[in-house]
């Protein structure tokens, strides 16, 4: 087949690319340096992609900015292999599958519609609290005063920007104590993501994440990763936040901080399988998926938030939770790559 490879690539080097109006009108919010292009992929794991798929199909590689529909459309692949994150707003991953419904291309991955569920927290909460699937309570707050928003639930609370991945605007402040502490988290998201701030219910439990391959009834729970906090500095909050995703842990002095399989019994990995076997099939998500769940005060497990468009990082020193997953399975980087074209293929009746 001849295979698209669509895209957003985070050089080493700030690159004209990137700055070119005509290209990418517009960037993702964030800290300039520092978070802005942290959901893009590095110029290593497209290279990896491409080389792999490349192996057995002839690959076309194409990078999700403003030329890309004519180079869809001038191309026209027999499917694409999507992993673009998009440039901007809540609609970003949803651009590049919007173009090619638009094209008619068939493509890896979830539709536009269920990227910008996923995407806006919030809307993925409804459609799992609709569904009586267990995600904490929450409120989406845009401005003051609070009009008793957040009057259904505690402090303690954990702040988030409402539609950003990667941990994102997330540091140890997230979690907050009193209205004090909330009013500055919140600012800060409002101010340095402008977006509103998501403010939910804190889940002290222990945290998994779930990578999903496949579709419908027969999606394939890939082994559960623990995210282990045990391993973080004296004193660090028990979350996945920046810190330990981006400063903590580096090829130089990795955090052992993925157990997997996890160490869960029996029951906890049925309950934890049926909720993310539920949201994904709920929010409609295709081919692939890595799901987040932490458990709540009772021990009972909750989803934080599902990623349609999970890191794919060859690498296995370098932490990245599908793969990890997937490894722990007995699968290699082909045979991953491979998994989610069959996937799509089998969904959309394609002869490969
Ligand atoms: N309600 C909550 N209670 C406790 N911890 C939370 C809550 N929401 C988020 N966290 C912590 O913050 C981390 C990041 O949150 P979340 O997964 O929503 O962000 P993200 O930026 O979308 O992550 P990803 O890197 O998976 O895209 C979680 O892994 C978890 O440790
Ligand atoms: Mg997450």
């Amino acid at each position: 087949m001849r295979v698209g490879f669509t895209y957003n690539m985070r050089r080493a080097a700030s690159s004209p690319e990137d700055d070119d109006p005509h290209l990418y009108p517009q960037h993702a919010p964030g800290i300039s340096g520092l978070d802005n292009f942290a959901e893009w992929d590095d110029e290593q794991t497209i290279a990896d992609l491409i080389d792999t798929i490349g192996k057995y199909h002839e690959v076309v590689p194409i990078e999700a900015n403003l030329a890309a529909y004519e180079k869809l459309r001038d191309t026209r692949p027999d499917l694409v292999f999507n992993i673009a994150e998009g440039f901007h707003g809540v609609a970003r991953e949803s651009l590049i599958p919007a173009m090619l419904e638009m094209l008619a291309i068939p493509y890896t991955g979830s539709d536009p519609i269920t990227l910008g569920l996923c995407l806006d927290k919030s809307r993925a909460k409804e459609i799992l609290a609709f569904r009586r699937v267990p995600t904490a309570k929450f409120a989406v707050l845009h401005a003051w005063p609070l009009n008793g928003q957040l009057r259904h639930f505690d402090y303690p609370m954990f702040v988030k920007p409402l539609s950003e991945g990667s941990s994102k605007g997330i540091w140890n402040d997230a979690l907050v104590h009193n209205h004090t502490e909330l009013k500055k988290s919140v600012e800060k998201v409002w101010q340095t993501y402008q977006q509103p701030a998501l403010v939910e219910e804190f889940m002290p439990g222990r945290e998994f994440t779930v990578a999903m391959l496949g579709n419908g009834a027969n999606v394939r729970v890939l082994p559960i990763v623990e995210i282990n906090f045990s391993v973080l500095p004296k004193g660090a909050l028990p979350v996945y936040s920046w810190e330990p995703k981006w400063l903590w842990d580096n090829p130089e002095s990795p955090l052992e901080i993925y157990q997997c399989p996890a160490k869960v019994d029996h029951e906890l990995q049925m309950k934890i399988e049926t909720i993310c076997r539920k949201a994904f099939n709920f929010l409609g998500c295709r081919d692939l998926c890595r799901i987040d769940v932490r458990l709540d005060a009772e021990g009972e497990p909750t989803i934080l938030e599902l990623n349609p468009l999970p890191g794919l990082i060859k690498d296995p020193t370098i932490h990245s939770c599908f793969p990890k997953a997937a490894y722990a399975a007995g699968m290699t980087f082909d045979e991953i790559i491979l998994g989610i074209i069959d996937a799509a293929c089998q969904r959309l009746g394609i002869r490969q």
